[in-house]
């Protein structure tokens, strides 16, 4: 699962590089099905429930599942959110970043910092003998603190084999609840958080999924494990430490 990871963890990090303004989000799709064939592996998106490509590029409002599109440039201010899996070898790694494209507002800085800090907090209780919802009432607490608010409509979700396996990992809840974490376990935690009201909706491609307020969201995702030694983030290099983007 590390091996799938860093791929991931290689391909955002091409696809952060390749965010500027005037680029379309079907130019960074067909980088990462480019650099997903050099690394010899499988999307994990592509084909999964119908879905057309290999990336979601979720841009300002939109929250998750972007589909890319030729038309859809993205322009100096605005954020993109880039969520991107693979399977290697039967094992899958999953993960997301928000991008700034140039410069943004603070506010919009703040949601993005916040967000991704949320992630490192839940990261945090990643650890044997925590309860899985210690890791969800993580992020809800910091959001909430921070006047921004938390989508209950996509959760994170274990991860192995399959792209999505048991259990859902929301990013809410009361702390102490659910199944206790273990050694060996790894889960795919993804906090997704809007700058206003927590509503979703889903456009007339069946994918998009937006706010309805039209506050802008960000996105942050790691494959983490639970080891004895702590949270291991899957989808980046070991010698990477601190802030987990
Ligand atoms: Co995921």
């Amino acid at each position: 699962m590390h091996r799938a990871g860093l791929i991931v963890w290689d391909v955002l990090n091409g696809l952060r590089e390749a965010v500027r303004p005037g680029v379309t989000t079907l130019e960074l799709e067909k980088l990462a099905e480019r650099l997903t064939t050099e690394h010899g592996a499988r999307s994990a998106f592509k084909g999964y429930r119908g879905y057309p490509c290999v990336l979601c590029a979720s841009v300002n409002q939109e929250i998750v599942h972007g589909i890319p599109s030729a038309t859809r440039r993205v322009k100096e201010g605005d954020v993109i959110s880039l969520d991107f899996g693979v399977e290697l070898e039967g094992y899958f790694g999953d993960a997301a970043v928000t991008v700034p494209v140039g410069k943004i507002s603070p506010e919009v800085e703040k949601l993005l910092r916040v967000t991704r800090e949320s992630l490192d907090l839940a990261i945090e209780k990643v650890r044997p003998g925590n309860r899985l919802s210690d890791v969800s009432s993580a992020v809800q607490t910091w959001v909430e603190q921070n006047g921004f608010s938390v989508v209950r409509e996509f959760v994170g979700h274990g991860i192995g084999t399959k792209m999505h396996e048991e259990p859902n990992v929301p990013n809410y809840g009361e702390p102490g609840h659910g199944p206790r974490l273990e050694e060996g376990m790894v889960f795919a935690i993804e906090p997704m958080v809007n700058a206003g009201a927590p509503d979703v909706k889903v456009l007339g491609d069946r994918w998009t999924a937006t706010t309805v307020d039209g506050s802008y969201s960000a996105h942050f995702e790691h494959t983490v494990a639970v080891t004895a030694n702590g949270p291991w983030i899957l989808t980046r290099p070991r010698e990477v430490t601190g802030a987990s983007w």
